[in-house]
Protein backbone atom coordinates (compact mmCIF):
# COMPACT_ATOMS: atom_id res chain seq x y z
CA UNK A 1 0.00 0.00 0.00
CA UNK A 2 2.99 2.03 0.13
CA UNK A 3 3.64 5.00 -2.42
CA UNK A 4 6.75 7.36 -2.42
CA UNK A 5 6.74 10.98 -3.52
CA UNK A 6 9.86 13.00 -4.06
CA UNK A 7 8.97 16.60 -4.70
CA UNK A 8 11.82 18.11 -6.30
CA UNK A 9 11.91 22.00 -7.04
CA UNK A 10 13.25 24.90 -5.66
CA UNK A 11 16.44 26.98 -6.59
CA UNK A 12 18.73 26.23 -3.67
CA UNK A 13 20.28 29.61 -3.80
CA UNK A 14 23.44 29.55 -1.51
CA UNK A 15 24.66 26.41 -3.96
CA UNK A 16 25.28 29.69 -6.69
CA UNK A 17 26.94 29.14 -9.08
CA UNK A 18 25.92 25.22 -9.25
CA UNK A 19 22.74 25.39 -9.02
CA UNK A 20 20.47 27.49 -10.99
CA UNK A 21 16.54 27.63 -11.71
CA UNK A 22 17.56 25.54 -14.60
CA UNK A 23 19.71 22.97 -13.03
CA UNK A 24 18.22 22.90 -9.58
CA UNK A 25 20.55 21.08 -6.88
CA UNK A 26 18.58 18.30 -6.72
CA UNK A 27 19.83 17.53 -10.14
CA UNK A 28 23.82 17.66 -9.27
CA UNK A 29 26.18 15.42 -7.46
CA UNK A 30 27.43 16.65 -4.24
CA UNK A 31 26.48 14.17 -1.77
CA UNK A 32 29.83 12.07 -2.52
CA UNK A 33 28.30 9.21 -3.96
CA UNK A 34 28.84 9.93 -7.74
CA UNK A 35 25.02 10.21 -7.84
CA UNK A 36 22.87 13.32 -7.92
CA UNK A 37 20.82 13.83 -5.05
CA UNK A 38 17.96 13.19 -6.64
CA UNK A 39 19.42 9.39 -7.94
CA UNK A 40 20.41 8.96 -3.87
CA UNK A 41 16.98 9.77 -2.82
CA UNK A 42 15.62 7.31 -6.10
CA UNK A 43 18.11 4.21 -4.54
CA UNK A 44 17.04 5.22 -0.89
CA UNK A 45 13.07 4.50 -1.86
CA UNK A 46 13.25 1.78 -4.36
CA UNK A 47 13.70 -1.12 -1.58
CA UNK A 48 10.73 0.30 0.64
CA UNK A 49 8.35 0.71 -2.13
CA UNK A 50 9.76 -0.42 -5.50
CA UNK A 51 10.40 1.44 -8.39
CA UNK A 52 7.26 1.35 -10.06
CA UNK A 53 5.89 2.61 -7.08
CA UNK A 54 7.93 6.17 -6.37
CA UNK A 55 5.96 9.54 -7.98
CA UNK A 56 8.33 12.36 -9.13
CA UNK A 57 6.95 15.57 -8.92
CA UNK A 58 8.78 18.65 -10.78
CA UNK A 59 8.99 21.36 -12.79
CA UNK A 60 8.27 21.11 -16.49
CA UNK A 61 11.69 22.20 -17.31
CA UNK A 62 13.64 19.48 -15.55
CA UNK A 63 11.61 16.50 -17.59
CA UNK A 64 14.73 15.46 -19.43
CA UNK A 65 17.35 15.39 -16.73
CA UNK A 66 14.72 14.03 -14.11
CA UNK A 67 14.10 11.06 -17.36
CA UNK A 68 18.14 10.37 -17.82
CA UNK A 69 18.49 10.21 -14.03
CA UNK A 70 15.45 7.87 -13.75
CA UNK A 71 15.55 5.71 -16.33
CA UNK A 72 12.86 3.35 -14.21
CA UNK A 73 10.51 6.15 -13.47
CA UNK A 74 7.16 4.98 -15.14
CA UNK A 75 5.42 7.79 -17.32
CA UNK A 76 2.50 7.80 -15.13
CA UNK A 77 4.84 8.39 -12.24
CA UNK A 78 6.12 11.55 -13.41
CA UNK A 79 4.01 14.75 -12.40
CA UNK A 80 5.18 17.88 -14.29
CA UNK A 81 4.13 21.67 -12.97
CA UNK A 82 3.95 24.51 -15.00
CA UNK A 83 4.92 26.60 -12.84
CA UNK A 84 6.15 26.45 -9.04
CA UNK A 85 3.57 26.43 -6.31
CA UNK A 86 5.77 25.05 -3.60
CA UNK A 87 5.24 22.21 -1.36
CA UNK A 88 1.92 21.83 -0.45
CA UNK A 89 0.80 22.39 -4.12
CA UNK A 90 3.15 19.65 -5.44
CA UNK A 91 3.01 16.77 -2.41
CA UNK A 92 -0.53 17.23 -2.49
CA UNK A 93 -1.78 16.66 -5.76
CA UNK A 94 0.68 13.84 -5.80
CA UNK A 95 -1.94 12.52 -2.64
CA UNK A 96 -4.79 13.91 -4.72
CA UNK A 97 -3.81 11.44 -8.11
CA UNK A 98 -2.38 8.34 -6.18
CA UNK A 99 -5.41 8.48 -3.70
CA UNK A 100 -8.22 8.03 -6.67
CA UNK A 101 -6.02 5.15 -8.14
CA UNK A 102 -6.18 3.64 -4.59
CA UNK A 103 -8.26 4.96 -2.23
CA UNK A 104 -6.29 3.64 0.75
CA UNK A 105 -2.83 4.32 -0.46
CA UNK A 106 -0.20 5.36 2.13
CA UNK A 107 2.09 7.79 0.67
CA UNK A 108 5.66 8.77 2.13
CA UNK A 109 6.43 12.15 0.83
CA UNK A 110 11.18 12.92 0.80
CA UNK A 111 12.51 15.96 0.15
CA UNK A 112 15.31 15.27 -2.52
CA UNK A 113 18.01 18.02 -1.16
CA UNK A 114 19.24 15.51 1.74
CA UNK A 115 22.02 13.28 2.01
CA UNK A 116 20.77 10.03 4.09
CA UNK A 117 23.84 7.79 5.71
CA UNK A 118 22.71 4.60 7.37
CA UNK A 119 20.45 3.09 4.34
CA UNK A 120 19.40 0.18 6.91
CA UNK A 121 18.09 2.51 9.71
CA UNK A 122 16.61 5.00 7.38
CA UNK A 123 14.76 2.10 5.85
CA UNK A 124 13.72 0.75 9.51
CA UNK A 125 11.96 4.04 10.27
CA UNK A 126 10.15 4.61 7.20
CA UNK A 127 8.87 1.34 7.83
CA UNK A 128 7.58 2.38 11.33
CA UNK A 129 6.38 5.06 10.31
CA UNK A 130 4.14 3.54 7.57
CA UNK A 131 2.50 1.66 10.10
CA UNK A 132 1.61 5.01 12.57
CA UNK A 133 0.16 6.23 9.08
CA UNK A 134 -2.11 3.44 9.37
CA UNK A 135 -3.54 4.15 12.31
CA UNK A 136 -4.79 7.49 11.01
CA UNK A 137 -1.51 9.81 12.24
CA UNK A 138 1.03 12.15 9.81
CA UNK A 139 4.31 11.05 10.68
CA UNK A 140 7.31 12.64 10.27
CA UNK A 141 10.82 11.27 10.90
CA UNK A 142 12.95 13.44 13.49
CA UNK A 143 16.24 13.95 13.91
CA UNK A 144 18.19 15.22 17.13
CA UNK A 145 19.10 19.16 16.50
CA UNK A 146 22.71 19.79 16.05
CA UNK A 147 23.40 23.03 15.90
CA UNK A 148 20.60 26.19 16.39
CA UNK A 149 19.86 25.90 12.20
CA UNK A 150 16.60 28.32 12.00
CA UNK A 151 16.29 26.83 7.78
CA UNK A 152 14.51 23.92 9.79
CA UNK A 153 11.16 22.59 11.39
CA UNK A 154 11.23 21.47 14.80
CA UNK A 155 9.33 19.18 16.05
CA UNK A 156 8.73 19.57 20.42
CA UNK A 157 7.66 15.42 21.11
CA UNK A 158 8.35 14.17 24.84
CA UNK A 159 4.93 11.87 25.01
CA UNK A 160 5.58 8.37 23.87
CA UNK A 161 2.68 6.30 21.94
CA UNK A 162 1.99 2.91 21.95
CA UNK A 163 2.59 0.95 18.67
CA UNK A 164 3.01 -2.85 18.47
CA UNK A 165 6.28 -3.54 16.22
CA UNK A 166 7.39 0.70 16.33
CA UNK A 167 10.59 0.74 18.67
CA UNK A 168 9.58 4.23 19.71
CA UNK A 169 7.10 6.79 18.61
CA UNK A 170 6.42 9.77 20.28
CA UNK A 171 3.36 12.25 19.82
CA UNK A 172 4.15 15.79 18.63
CA UNK A 173 3.06 18.61 21.03
CA UNK A 174 3.99 21.42 18.59
CA UNK A 175 5.74 21.86 14.97
CA UNK A 176 7.66 25.41 14.14
CA UNK A 177 9.09 26.17 11.21
CA UNK A 178 11.96 28.49 10.97
CA UNK A 179 12.23 29.51 14.56
CA UNK A 180 14.07 32.76 14.71
CA UNK A 181 17.89 32.20 16.25
CA UNK A 182 16.66 32.54 19.92
CA UNK A 183 13.99 30.37 19.72
CA UNK A 184 16.55 27.70 17.82
CA UNK A 185 18.97 28.19 20.61
CA UNK A 186 16.37 27.87 23.26
CA UNK A 187 14.86 24.69 21.48
CA UNK A 188 18.48 23.13 21.11
CA UNK A 189 19.02 23.38 24.63
CA UNK A 190 15.58 22.14 25.72
CA UNK A 191 15.92 18.53 24.18
CA UNK A 192 12.19 17.94 24.14
CA UNK A 193 13.16 18.91 20.27
CA UNK A 194 13.89 17.15 16.78
CA UNK A 195 14.53 18.22 13.29
CA UNK A 196 11.96 17.85 10.70
CA UNK A 197 13.55 15.97 8.04
CA UNK A 198 11.77 16.99 5.38
CA UNK A 199 10.17 13.00 5.47
CA UNK A 200 5.77 12.82 5.69
CA UNK A 201 4.10 9.97 5.72
CA UNK A 202 0.62 10.00 5.86
CA UNK A 203 -2.86 8.14 3.94
CA UNK A 204 -3.11 10.17 1.48
CA UNK A 205 -6.78 10.53 2.21
CA UNK A 206 -5.80 11.67 5.65
CA UNK A 207 -2.96 14.42 4.45
CA UNK A 208 -5.64 16.02 1.93
CA UNK A 209 -8.31 16.39 4.78
CA UNK A 210 -5.82 17.94 7.17
CA UNK A 211 -4.79 20.07 4.03
CA UNK A 212 -8.21 21.03 3.49
CA UNK A 213 -9.14 22.55 6.91
CA UNK A 214 -6.55 25.62 6.28
CA UNK A 215 -6.03 25.45 2.80
CA UNK A 216 -9.67 24.48 1.48
CA UNK A 217 -9.49 25.91 -1.88
CA UNK A 218 -6.10 24.65 -3.04
CA UNK A 219 -7.54 20.77 -2.16
CA UNK A 220 -10.79 22.03 -4.64
CA UNK A 221 -8.48 22.72 -7.25
CA UNK A 222 -6.17 19.83 -6.72
CA UNK A 223 -8.71 17.90 -6.44
CA UNK A 224 -10.12 19.03 -9.79
CA UNK A 225 -6.44 18.60 -11.13
CA UNK A 226 -6.16 15.38 -10.01
CA UNK A 227 -9.80 14.13 -11.83
CA UNK A 228 -8.46 15.70 -15.22
CA UNK A 229 -4.89 14.01 -14.44
CA UNK A 230 -4.94 11.36 -16.63
CA UNK A 231 -7.66 12.68 -19.47
CA UNK A 232 -7.70 14.61 -22.30
CA UNK A 233 -9.36 17.41 -20.15
CA UNK A 234 -5.74 18.19 -18.97
CA UNK A 235 -3.84 20.81 -20.49
CA UNK A 236 -7.08 22.90 -20.00
CA UNK A 237 -7.70 22.15 -16.17
CA UNK A 238 -3.99 23.10 -15.60
CA UNK A 239 -4.28 26.09 -17.73
CA UNK A 240 -7.58 27.11 -15.51
CA UNK A 241 -6.37 25.74 -12.25
CA UNK A 242 -2.66 26.20 -11.71
CA UNK A 243 -2.16 29.64 -11.62
CA UNK A 244 -4.31 30.14 -9.24
CA UNK A 245 -3.21 27.61 -6.68
CA UNK A 246 -2.30 28.91 -3.08
CA UNK A 247 1.55 28.94 -2.54
CA UNK A 248 2.71 27.63 0.56
CA UNK A 249 5.18 25.37 2.35
CA UNK A 250 3.48 21.80 3.79
CA UNK A 251 5.03 22.52 7.04
CA UNK A 252 3.09 25.42 7.33
CA UNK A 253 -0.20 23.96 6.23
CA UNK A 254 -0.37 20.61 7.21
CA UNK A 255 2.34 19.76 9.93
CA UNK A 256 2.01 22.73 12.32
CA UNK A 257 -2.06 22.68 12.60
CA UNK A 258 -1.49 18.56 12.88
CA UNK A 259 1.01 18.95 15.72
CA UNK A 260 -1.50 21.18 17.24
CA UNK A 261 -4.64 18.87 16.72
CA UNK A 262 -2.45 15.68 18.36
CA UNK A 263 -2.72 14.33 14.65
CA UNK A 264 1.15 14.74 14.39
CA UNK A 265 3.79 11.81 15.31
CA UNK A 266 7.18 11.00 15.18
CA UNK A 267 9.46 8.57 14.85
CA UNK A 268 13.14 9.26 15.25
CA UNK A 269 15.56 8.39 13.12
CA UNK A 270 18.67 6.48 14.19
CA UNK A 271 20.61 7.60 10.76
CA UNK A 272 22.70 10.19 9.93
CA UNK A 273 20.81 13.22 7.95
CA UNK A 274 22.29 16.63 5.97
CA UNK A 275 20.47 19.06 4.65
CA UNK A 276 23.16 19.72 1.90
CA UNK A 277 22.56 23.82 1.44
CA UNK A 278 25.64 25.14 1.07
CA UNK A 279 29.42 24.69 0.04
CA UNK A 280 30.56 24.12 3.09
CA UNK A 281 28.36 20.95 4.37
CA UNK A 282 29.53 19.34 1.01
CA UNK A 283 33.13 19.74 1.93
CA UNK A 284 32.66 18.74 5.02
CA UNK A 285 30.30 15.76 3.96
CA UNK A 286 33.28 15.02 1.00
CA UNK A 287 36.09 14.96 3.70
CA UNK A 288 34.15 13.34 6.18
CA UNK A 289 35.27 15.78 8.65
CA UNK A 290 38.77 15.76 8.13
CA UNK A 291 39.14 19.63 7.49
CA UNK A 292 42.81 19.47 6.35
CA UNK A 293 41.49 18.16 3.17
CA UNK A 294 40.60 19.55 -0.70
CA UNK A 295 37.65 18.03 -1.66
CA UNK A 296 37.35 18.00 -5.28
CA UNK A 297 34.29 17.29 -7.61
CA UNK A 298 33.28 17.55 -11.01
CA UNK A 299 36.12 17.12 -13.44
CA UNK A 300 38.66 16.68 -10.66
CA UNK A 301 41.61 15.37 -12.59
CA UNK A 302 41.92 18.76 -14.14
CA UNK A 303 42.29 20.37 -10.97
CA UNK A 304 45.55 20.87 -9.51
CA UNK A 305 46.14 21.64 -5.73
CA UNK A 306 49.33 22.12 -3.46
CA UNK A 307 48.74 22.68 0.44
CA UNK A 308 45.20 23.45 0.28
CA UNK A 309 41.40 22.51 1.64
CA UNK A 310 38.09 23.14 1.16
CA UNK A 311 36.33 22.48 -1.85
CA UNK A 312 36.99 22.81 -5.84
CA UNK A 313 34.01 21.81 -8.08
CA UNK A 314 35.39 21.86 -12.01
CA UNK A 315 32.15 22.19 -14.06
CA UNK A 316 34.10 23.24 -16.96
CA UNK A 317 36.50 20.73 -17.41
CA UNK A 318 39.27 23.81 -17.39
CA UNK A 319 42.26 23.30 -15.91
CA UNK A 320 42.13 24.80 -12.02
CA UNK A 321 45.31 25.40 -9.66
CA UNK A 322 44.66 26.18 -5.87
CA UNK A 323 47.93 26.28 -3.74
CA UNK A 324 48.53 27.40 0.32
CA UNK A 325 44.65 27.99 0.39
CA UNK A 326 42.91 27.06 3.45
CA UNK A 327 39.08 26.51 3.53
CA UNK A 328 38.90 27.17 0.05
CA UNK A 329 35.51 27.49 -1.90
CA UNK A 330 36.05 27.11 -5.71
CA UNK A 331 33.16 26.70 -8.04
CA UNK A 332 34.00 27.15 -12.09
CA UNK A 333 30.75 26.83 -14.11
CA UNK A 334 30.54 27.85 -18.22
CA UNK A 335 29.24 31.04 -16.86
CA UNK A 336 29.97 32.24 -13.70
CA UNK A 337 33.06 31.35 -11.23
CA UNK A 338 32.42 31.65 -7.03
CA UNK A 339 35.74 31.79 -4.89
CA UNK A 340 34.97 32.20 -1.37
CA UNK A 341 35.88 30.03 2.53
CA UNK A 342 34.18 27.70 3.62
CA UNK A 343 33.33 29.75 6.72
CA UNK A 344 31.34 32.65 3.88
CA UNK A 345 29.62 30.16 2.44
CA UNK A 346 26.24 30.61 3.51
CA UNK A 347 26.40 33.88 2.02
CA UNK A 348 26.32 33.10 -1.37
CA UNK A 349 22.82 33.37 -1.14
CA UNK A 350 23.05 37.34 -0.89
CA UNK A 351 25.27 37.22 -4.00
CA UNK A 352 22.35 35.79 -5.83
CA UNK A 353 20.03 38.18 -4.63
CA UNK A 354 22.51 41.39 -5.69
CA UNK A 355 22.52 39.91 -8.79
CA UNK A 356 18.74 39.49 -9.67
CA UNK A 357 18.32 43.24 -8.51
CA UNK A 358 21.05 44.32 -10.95
CA UNK A 359 18.90 43.04 -13.01
N1 LIG B 1 7.86 19.84 -7.19
C1 LIG B 1 8.03 20.84 -6.35
N2 LIG B 1 7.45 22.05 -6.61
N3 LIG B 1 8.78 20.63 -5.26
C2 LIG B 1 8.93 21.66 -4.41
C3 LIG B 1 8.37 22.93 -4.61
C4 LIG B 1 7.58 23.12 -5.80
O1 LIG B 1 7.02 24.18 -6.07
N4 LIG B 1 8.74 23.73 -3.59
C5 LIG B 1 9.50 22.98 -2.78
N5 LIG B 1 9.64 21.73 -3.26
C6 LIG B 1 10.38 20.60 -2.70
C7 LIG B 1 11.89 20.83 -2.67
O2 LIG B 1 12.53 20.29 -3.79
C8 LIG B 1 12.26 20.02 -1.45
O3 LIG B 1 12.45 18.65 -1.79
C9 LIG B 1 11.05 20.14 -0.55
O4 LIG B 1 9.95 20.46 -1.38
C10 LIG B 1 11.19 21.19 0.56
O5 LIG B 1 11.37 22.46 0.01
P1 LIG B 1 12.57 23.40 0.45
O6 LIG B 1 12.39 24.71 -0.22
O7 LIG B 1 13.88 22.69 0.26
O8 LIG B 1 12.26 23.58 2.00
P2 LIG B 1 13.26 23.98 3.16
O9 LIG B 1 14.55 23.29 2.98
O10 LIG B 1 13.27 25.45 3.29
O11 LIG B 1 12.52 23.39 4.49
C11 LIG B 1 12.01 22.09 4.51
O12 LIG B 1 13.04 21.12 4.68
C12 LIG B 1 13.74 21.16 5.95
C13 LIG B 1 14.77 20.07 5.98
O13 LIG B 1 15.69 20.26 4.96
C14 LIG B 1 11.00 21.99 5.66
O14 LIG B 1 10.27 20.79 5.51
C15 LIG B 1 11.66 22.02 7.03
O15 LIG B 1 10.71 21.79 8.06
C16 LIG B 1 12.73 20.95 7.09
O16 LIG B 1 13.38 20.98 8.38
MG1 LIG C 1 15.54 22.28 1.52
Amino acid sequence: RFYSVIPAGGVGSRLWPLSRAGAPKFLHQISGTGESLLRDTWQRLAPLSGEERIMVVTGRAHEAAVCEQLPELEAHNLVLEDEQRESSAAIGLAAAILVRREPDVIIGSFHADHVVRGVAAFGQAVRQAVAVADAGYIVTIGIPPREPATGYGYIRATESLDFDGVATVLRADSFTEKPDVDTAVQYLHSGDYLWNAGMFVARADVLLEQLRRSEPELVAGLEELAAAWDTDARTDAVARIWPALTKVAIDYSVAEPAAEEGKLAVVPGHFAWYDVGDFSTIAKLGSNGRRSQLVTMGDAESVHAEDSSGLVMNQTGRVIAVIGLRDVVVVDTDDALLVTTTENAQRVKGVVDALKNSG
